[in-house]
């Protein structure tokens, strides 16, 4: 755990892209264009995140509550993530990227699936940034299924109700390995979690903007990292606890 000031830069970024539909809205365009722009600023943070020493970055690409939107919004999304793996793929293995895919995948296709496992075995053994990208996932479902895991381990007596504690109900989340994330960014200016990372993200510096996911550019993002840099993370202690001695 990181505390005080000494930490000026996150170790671990998670970041809600918001605000595709609105940039798309503004400019007379389908809210697909909003999505097909969103490409662009994930390279150029993916970049930024690589070149600074920042060690994982988890996007949040598709929410669980997002396949209630019009079955096309969700079929354009579907086929823009399919098309981005095998477009950015080269470029990510280049840089030594390791990628990783959280959320529920039985609900995805088959086509999906492949693409993404071929893009966790292939950049398995890079040593570079960790990027995780979330899609059909949601926070609880991720605290009830670790939940579930731990639960059937005692069922089977490898595991004591009383042993399970914080540290091993972290190792059971889909980010068990991962520091936790230091600094959470959404853009597109709401306010809330919506749902993302609810177990990481309990001391995670909270940095929202109103910029829209497709005007986010590397100015914006050295904004998120300078309002992190400011901040004071005390973890429950006090300011006069962790001022240096
Ligand atoms: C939220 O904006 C954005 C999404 C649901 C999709 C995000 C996906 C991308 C940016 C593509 C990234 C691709 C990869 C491979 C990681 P919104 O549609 O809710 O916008 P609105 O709030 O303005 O309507």
């Amino acid at each position: 755990m990181q505390t005080g000031t000494q930490a000026l830069l996150p170790r671990h970024i998670a970041v809600i892209m918001d605000g595709n539909g609105r940039w798309a809205a503004a400019r007379g365009l389908p809210r697909s264009a909003g999505h097909q722009a969103g490409i662009e600023p994930v390279r150029t943070i993916i970049g930024q995140c690589r070149r600074q020493g920042v060690a994982a970055l988890t996007l949040f690409a598709f929410s669980s509550e997002n396949w209630r939107r019009p079955p096309e919004e969700v079929g354009h999304l579907m086929d823009l993530f399919l098309d981005a793996l095998a477009v950015e793929l080269p470029n990510l293995q280049q840089n030594r990227v390791r990628m990783h895919f959280i959320g529920d995948r039985q609900s995805l296709g088959a086509a999906l699936c492949q693409r993404m496992a071929e893009a966790e075995s292939s950049t398995a053994a890079n040593d570079g940034l960790q990027l995780q990208i979330a899609v059909s996932y949601g926070g609880r479902s991720d605290i009830v299924l670790a939940a579930r895991a731990l639960a059937a381990a005692c069922q089977r007596g490898e595991l004591e109700p009383a042993a399970i504690d914080e540290a091993r109900f972290a190792a059971a989340v889909s980010l068990a390995g991962l520091p936790e994330p230091d600094l959470f960014i959404r853009t597109g200016g709401e306010q809330r979690l919506s749902n993302f990372l609810l177990w990481n993200l309990a001391y995670t510096e909270l940095y929202f903007t109103d910029v829209l996911w497709p005007d986010f550019d590397a100015p914006a993002f050295e904004r998120a990292l300078q309002h992190y840099a400011s901040r004071q993370r005390r973890f429950g202690l006090t300011a006069e606890q962790q001022a240096p001695k």
